[in-house]
């Protein structure tokens, strides 16, 4: 099974919620002169659709890229949910896509779609503006730290940003950008968090030792028999 299909129903999913942290990049996003209204938009590794969905209620349309069908389900199944008709899904990868119009936006969030030169290039040439948001470095995550650890190998953050950048710089291509730090507390079951861990360890090519993540995890149990996980991620929006 596809990765991605695998984590969609755990995966985080739209929120009308003004304080959201997808709301705080909407924002920035808006302070850079980007402005979705009637506008033909593409969301490069869509997931579930937690910034489709808002974008979709002031955009024209919204072309909704993802290789996991799980995701995408998910996010029909809330644009049907809050009666939003004027998004197309498109089922595959982003190196696979038909690229045979040119949109007003392109956005890719948090998705290792946009990740090799010719996939940044691909995504340069899609639309008039581009926002790319990014890891950048940094997820200290008290439960991954020291399961990687434990397993004996190093967990190294994701940093797409930086690809991004050093691509940018390279054609010379002026851009804004702005970082952000999210403080993220996580409860999950203990059958949640074994299947996650388990997810996290294979996904970066470790061979899970089931003896190992149950031990981790169970130092992190509170007393609701919630595994309990804090994470600090750092990110960066880039618009260009
Ligand atoms: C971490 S999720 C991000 C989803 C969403 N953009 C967000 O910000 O929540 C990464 C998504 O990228 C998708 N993805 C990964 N590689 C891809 C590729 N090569 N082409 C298209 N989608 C891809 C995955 O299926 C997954 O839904």
């Amino acid at each position: 099974m596809n990765k991605w299909d695998e984590k969609a129903k755990n995966y985080a999913r739209y929120s009308s919620c003004k304080n959201s942290f997808e709301a705080d990049i909407l924002k920035s996003i808006k302070e850079f002169d980007v402005d979705f209204t009637d506008r033909s938009v593409i969301d490069v590794g869509c997931g579930t659709g937690v910034y489709t969905l808002h974008i979709a209620q002031i955009a024209t349309e919204v072309l909704a890229l993802d290789y996991s069908k799980n995701m995408l389900e998910i996010l029909r199944e809330d644009a049907k949910k809050l009666g939003i008709k004027n998004i197309k899904t498109d089922h595959g990868t982003w190196s696979d896509f038909d690229l045979n119009t040119r949109f007003d936006i392109a956005i890719c969030t948090m998705s290792p779609a946009v990740k090799s030169v010719a996939e940044i290039e691909k995504f340069d040439t899609c639309a008039n503006q581009k926002i790319y948001l990014g890891w950048a470095g940094t997820r200290d995550c008290t439960i991954l730290d020291e399961l990687f650890t434990a397993h004996k190998e190093i967990y190294s953050p994701p940093n797409g940003a930086k690809r991004v950048i050093k691509w940018l710089k390279s054609r010379e291509i002026k851009y804004k950008e702005k970082g952000f730090e999210e403080l993220k507390l996580r409860e999950r079951t203990y059958s949640e968090a074994l299947e996650n861990y388990d997810w996290h360890l294979r996904v970066r090519g470790v061979k899970p030792n089931q003896k190992i993540i149950k031990n981790t995890i169970e130092k992190f149990c509170n007393s609701e028999k919630k595994v309990v996980e804090q994470t600090i991620n750092k990110m960066k929006l880039l618009v260009w």
